[in-house]
C-alpha cells in the first residue's frame, strides 16, 4: 500500500484552487458580492440583465450599455428549426435537466462559431443565457400542450422565461420576484457546477462544453435539485401542526432536510433572507401564506435541532409555486440564471488558463501478481 503524506481534503472543501475576480462569499458574515457589489443592493435596485453584463464585463453597464445587451439577448432567443424538432422528438416523460443538457450540447453542432474558446466566446455566453428559456419552453409547451412560444422581444429576460413556461405575461410583481431570484442564482463562486464548467474550460474546451458539464452537475439534488424537493417536503408535511412530528422524524433518520446546511455559509445564506421576504410578497399577493408559514415553522425546527441556517433553496421553491411554475422546472430555471456565472467564469478561466488537475491518494495495492485470464476464478 502506498502511503501519501499529502492530506485528502475531502470535497476539496477549504480548498483554494484559483483566484477570480467575480464573486466574493463571506460564510462567516453571511454575505454575496459580485464584481465588488453586495447581492442585497443588486436584489433590491438592479436587474437580471444589469447582473449578467456585471458578471462578463466586471462592471455594471451605462443606460445605453443596458439597453444594447437587453436588445442582443432578445434577438438570441429563436431555436435552429432542427433543435426544435429535435426537442420535439424526445420522450414528454424525459427530466426537463435532462432535455436541457442535451440541448445545450447539440445547440453547439449548429453553432461553431460562438462555441470557440477564448473572450470572444462572449457572444456565445449570451447566446446561451438567451436560448435557455426558448429550449425549456419547446419542452415543457408541448408535454403541457400549450401553444407554440411567440416570439416577445419586448419582455425582460425574467418576463419572458415566465411567459415562456407558463404561457402568460407575468405581473408586475412577478416579474420583480423572478428577476430578484435570477439576481441571487447568477453565481457563487466554485460552487460544483461553476468548478465543473472551469474544469471543462481549463482543457481549452468550448464554452458550450463547459455549460453541458454544468448542467449535468447543477441536477444533483444536493446542488440544484433542492428546492423541488423542499416543495415535496412540504406537501408531505401538508398542514402546521404536521411540521414538528415530519421533521423530527425525518432527523431521527438521519435524512436531510433540503433547503437548509451550506458547505460556505456558516450562518444565514442571504439569499434565503431576500427570497423569504420575497415568498411572504408574493404568497400576501395571492392570498395565499400557507408555504411561507409552513417553511418558517420548519425553520425553527431545523435550527433548534440541528443548529442549521436555511439556504437559497428553502424558500425559492415556494415564489416559484406561486407563480405556476411546475415543480420539475425550478432546477432548469436555477440554470436559466447560473447560466450568466458559468459562462463569466469560463471566459475568466481562458483569460487567465491553467489545466485543472488535481490529484488522487491512492489507496489501492500496487504489487498484484498478474493473473493470465485462464487462470482467473
Ligand atoms: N439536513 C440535515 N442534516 C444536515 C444537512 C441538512 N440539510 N446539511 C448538513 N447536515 C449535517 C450532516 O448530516 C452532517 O452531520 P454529521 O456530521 O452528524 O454527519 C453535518 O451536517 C455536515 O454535513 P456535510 O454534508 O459534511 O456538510 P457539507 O458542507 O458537505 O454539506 C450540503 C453542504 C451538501 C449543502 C448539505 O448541507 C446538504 O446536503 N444540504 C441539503 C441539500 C441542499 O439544500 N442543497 C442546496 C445547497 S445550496 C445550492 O447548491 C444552491
Amino acid at each position: 500500500m502506498v502511503e501519501s503524506s499529502d492530506e485528502v481534503q475531502h470535497g476539496l472543501q477549504d480548498v483554494v484552487a484559483l483566484e477570480s475576480r467575480i464573486c466574493f462569499i463571506d460564510g462567516k458574515e453571511g454575505r454575496l458580492i459580485y464584481e465588488g457589489y453586495d447581492i442585497r443592493d443588486l436584489a433590491a435596485r438592479s436587474t437580471f440583465e444589469e447582473v449578467a453584463y456585471l458578471l462578463w464585463y466586471g462592471r455594471l453597464p451605462t443606460t445605453d450599455q443596458l439597453a444594447v445587451l437587453r436588445h442582443r439577448l432578445s434577438q438570441l432567443r429563436e431555436l435552429p428549426p432542427s433543435l426544435a424538432a429535435r426537442i420535439d422528438s424526445v420522450p414528454e416523460t424525459a427530466t426537463p435537466m435532462d432535455v436541457l443538457r442535451t440541448a445545450v450540447s447539440e445547440l453547439a453542432l449548429f453553432e461553431p462559431e460562438e462555441t470557440r474558446p477564448g473572450p470572444s466566446s462572449i457572444g456565445g455566453a449570451q447566446r446561451l443565457t438567451a436560448v435557455l428559456p426558448s429550449i425549456l419552453a419547446q419542452f415543457h409547451r408541448r408535454r403541457a400542450r400549450l401553444p407554440r412560444l411567440e416570439p416577445r422581444p419586448d419582455l425582460s429576460h425574467a418576463a419572458y422565461l415566465l411567459y415562456a413556461l407558463v404561457n402568460r405575461v407575468p405581473t408586475e410583481l412577478e416579474e420583480r420576484a423572478l428577476d430578484v431570484a435570477l439576481i441571487l442564482h447568477a453565481d457563487h463562486e466554485l460552487n460544483a457546477s461553476t468548478f465543473a464548467a472551469r474544469v471543462t474550460a481549463s482543457t481549452l474546451s468550448d464554452l458550450y462544453s463547459a455549460v453541458t458539464s454544468a448542467v449535468g452537475t447543477l441536477k444533483g439534488p444536493l446542488h440544484g435539485g433542492a428546492n423541488e424537493r423542499v416543495m415535496e417536503l412540504l406537501d408531505e408535511i401538508g398542514t402546521a401542526d404536521r411540521v414538528e412530528e415530519v421533521v423530527r422524524a425525518k432527523l431521527a433518520r438521519h435524512e436531510r432536510i433540503m433547503g437548509f446546511g451550506h458547505r460556505v455559509y456558516k450562518v444565514e445564506d442571504p439569499r434565503a433572507t431576500i427570497l423569504r421576504e420575497w415568498s411572504r410578497k408574493i404568497g400576501e399577493a395571492k392570498g395565499d401564506l400557507r408555504y411561507y408559514e409552513l417553511l418558517l415553522k420548519v425553520e425553527g425546527v431545523v435550527h433548534r435541532e440541528k443548529g442549521l441556517y436555511p439556504n437559497v433553496d428553502l424558500y425559492s421553491g415556494s415564489v416559484y409555486s406561486h407563480m405556476g411554475i411546475p415543480h420539475d422546472l425550478f432546477t432548469p430555471v436555477f440554470a436559466a440564471s447560473r447560466v450568466a456565472g458559468w459562462t463569466a467564469h469560463v471566459l475568466e478561466e481562458y483569460q487567465d488558463l491553467r489545466l485543472i488537475r488535481p490529484m488522487a491518494k491512492y489507496i489501492g495495492p500496487t504489487d498484484l501478481p498478474y493473473v493470465p485470464i485462464a487462470n482467473r476464478a
